[in-house]
């Protein structure tokens, strides 16, 4: 990878773990705890697609309200846990290796950016409950252009402030589906692959994988 001026990061499920939220609950929850949350995690990304194709949009947060309350069903998990939840859900942890990395990239001269289906009151909170304020330049949202990834509208956002070439990008997405969306674009798409999963078939030939950011210096 040559000329990389920007390094964009994915953030829910790439940098924040989506899981932690039920996963602090597992006492109340029991067993069925990692279902749930995967189910959730499904449906509030089904949300996003299905709205974009409505042209029905709702922001990231209401999304999420609105897949836990399917979710809370399927599940059979008691109402009283909704607001816990979603409380959570504000504040999820960082995977372990995620503050060093990004102190480490911050001293060097690349952009550094997250680029996210969140809003910016709930990217901002994230950032900030996880002490990660001062390491990035811009926390882009899909809510400038009021549409979903992987709509290439979103993709467009850093390359315009930017005033870079789609090929300077470093994109790093846990989604298998939005490193597909992001390399389709013309990004350097990078599949942070922490569970050894399988990759899409989405027109998109992976180029790029590690097991976890703390890679990720070694390949740009
Ligand atoms: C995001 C979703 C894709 O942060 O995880 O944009």
């Amino acid at each position: 990878m040559k000329n990389i001026k920007a390094i964009i990061f994915d953030a829910y499920g790439t940098l924040f773990d989506v899981n932690s939220a039920a996963e602090k609950c597992k006492e109340k929850i029991g067993d069925k705890w990692e279902g749930f949350a995967n189910y959730w995690r499904t449906t509030q990304l089904e949300y996003t697609w299905l709205r974009s194709l409505m042209k029905r949009h709702k922001d990231f947060w209401q999304v999420t309200e609105e897949s836990l309350d399917k979710s809370m069903k399927t599940y059979e998990i008691d109402s009283s846990m909704r607001n816990e939840l979603l409380d959570l859900y504000k504040i999820l942890s960082t995977f372990k290796e995620v503050p060093e990395v990004l102190k480490s990239l911050k001293k060097k001269d690349f952009k550094l950016a997250i680029l996210s289906n969140g809003t910016p009151a709930l990217l901002n909170e994230l950032v900030k409950s996880n002490n990660l304020e001062n390491i990035f330049d811009d926390i882009f949202s899909i809510e400038e252009v009021g549409v979903y990834k992987p709509d290439f509208k979103v993709y467009d956002i850093p390359i315009k402030k930017y005033h870079i070439q789609r090929n300077e990008v470093a994109f790093l997405s846990a989604n298998t589906w939005d490193v597909s969306g992001g390399g389709n674009y013309g990004y350097n798409s990078i599949w942070v692959n922490r569970n050894n999963n399988i990759f899409d078939n989405l027109d998109y030939v992976l180029k790029h994988q590690i097991d976890d950011l703390s890679k990720l210096l070694d390949i740009i």
